[in-house]
């Protein structure tokens, strides 16, 4: 992750248009992260990470730039909901469980890393297994001539098998009593043991059961599986899985302002939310946290937290935790002309979306440029006009527009549909100027 801040903002200009300083901000504290970690031991411990705060209304990105910046990196990176911990379950409110969940998905990168340096050895566990499987063994005692017409034989298998020619094929495997995993991290630690002593029980009970049969497709799956469990060192990588989200996990809190207590609405408020709050703070702080892997510390871990502080503000968390936010960046919200570059210019673009959609029918999709302005024109005239909910206005808008082309899509096979500017119009005009109507439809 040696992306400089200029090469991480270009990235997510593909993804998400305007709203620069946010992109900005984070760049900049992933990578004060990368510099950090070229330091000596004693100042990086020094150096802890400035967390993040990002403002904005509904549909304006928030979400978006975190999960390019998930998909981007090759760091641990876990999204939550702050809302969901005032939820109260069996456990109770339980927010240590998203260290345990970052622990887990530093796992997942470093068990695939690990995968792919090892992936001969892995990829030829499962063709053993399942060659042998499939070609009866060389009886023993078999002349020289006999054991060089089995080689080709078996060679032949191997091709086959890699070819996927013998996918269908159904065979019989024994598994290894494979462990039942229990990654239900949402268990505190105590739990997840008892929860891993009975598994162990019930593995040992069904030993006789284990035979299977199976495709061979499913058989590499599996087998896949059991080699990685086999041949990689499960030890090795959870303590380096572990070490890296210490040094360089990232936690994104969604819905921050949920578990704000707002100023004006008195009384309606949850206590629960407070006391999420304060369960955040040694976390963000800094704090040890016991996993099923080891202890991990919270020191170094970023947390970018968002939140549209529509009814509540920044200044309604409680102090503590306003103060462990220092960067705070505002989201802008959607003008015209930004609804009318997401709808082009993004790598993923709804447009695109819907083209690709009809082109299943057969049918190709034009979008004529003076429509393109019209849906972002008509979009943002309906954020105005009832609430704005930034980029998702487009969706409905869409929807509305290509209602009746996408159900009569078989009538166009083989052919295009222009959507003019004319057909938006159509669509769309009554709509969006009737406030009642709009409410309900857009
Ligand atoms: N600036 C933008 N550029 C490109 N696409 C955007 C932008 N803003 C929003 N979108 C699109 O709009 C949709 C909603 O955006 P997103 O999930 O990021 O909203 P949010 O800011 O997290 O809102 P909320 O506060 O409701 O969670 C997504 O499909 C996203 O791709
Ligand atoms: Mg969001």
């Amino acid at each position: 992750m040696n992306m400089t801040p200029k090469e991480i903002v270009a990235y997510l200009d593909d993804y998400v248009i305007s709203q620069k300083d946010a992109k900005k901000t984070i760049a900049l504290a992933l990578r004060t992260r990368y510099r950090r970690m070229q330091l000596s031991a004693e100042l990086q411990e020094e150096i802890k990470p400035k967390n993040i705060l990002m403002i904005g209304s509904t549909g304006v990105g928030k979400t978006e730039i975190s999960r390019r910046l998930a998909k981007m990196m090759g760091v641990p990176f876990i999204k939550v909901e702050a809302s969901k911990y005032t939820e109260v379950g069996f456990v109770g409110r339980d927010v240590e469980s998203m260290i345990r969940d970052l622990v887990v998905a530093s796992i997942e990168i470093v068990k695939s890393e690990k995968q792919e340096e090892n992936k001969e050895k892995i990829e030829n566990y499962v063709l053993n297994k399942i060659v042998e499987k499939l070609l009866p063994p060389l009886p023993a005692g078999a002349s020289e001539s006999k054991k060089d017409d089995y080689q080709r034989l078996l060679e032949a298998m191997e091709k086959r098998v890699l070819s996927g020619e013998m996918d269908e094929k159904i065979i019989e495997l024994e598994l290894d009593k494979m462990h039942v995993e229990f990654n239900d991290t949402n268990l505190p630690p105590e739990m997840a043991k008892v929860q891993e002593s009975f598994s162990k029980i019930f593995s040992t009970m069904s030993k006789e059961d284990s035979k299977k049969e199976l495709t061979v497709a499913d058989a590499k799956e599996i087998l896949k599986l059991e080699a990685s469990n086999k041949l990689l060192d499960m030890t090795n990588i959870n303590t380096l899985a572990l070490k890296r989200a210490e040094q360089g996990g990232i936690i994104f809190l969604d819905e921050i302002d949920k578990i704000a207590l707002s100023s004006n609405t008195q009384g309606r408020n949850d206590p629960s939310k407070e006391g999420v709050q304060r369960d955040l703070l040694p976390i963000v702080e800094g704090s040890s946290v016991t996993t099923k892997y080891g202890v991990i510390n919270t020191d170094h871990i970023l947390f970018i937290a968002a939140g549209a502080f529509h009814v509540s503000k920044p200044s309604d968390l409680i102090p503590e935790l306003q103060g462990r936010f220092p960067l705070r960046v505002e989201l802008e919200s959607l003008t015209e002309e930004t609804l009318y570059q997401i709808l082009t210019q993004t790598q993923n673009s709804l447009l695109k979306q819907y083209q690709a959609l009809l082109s299943v029918e057969g049918m190709e999709l034009i979008f004529e440029d003076d429509a393109i302005r019209a849906i972002a024109q008509l979009s943002h005239r309906a954020n105005e006009i009832t609430e704005d909910i930034g980029a998702r206005r487009l969706h409905t808008v869409l929807e509305r527009v290509l209602e009746d082309v996408s159900f009569n899509a078989d009538e166009y096979q083989g052919k295009e549909f222009r959507i003019t500017k004319e057909l938006v119009h159509e669509k769309l005009d009554l709509v969006v100027e009737d406030d009642d109507l709009s409410r309900y439809i857009l």
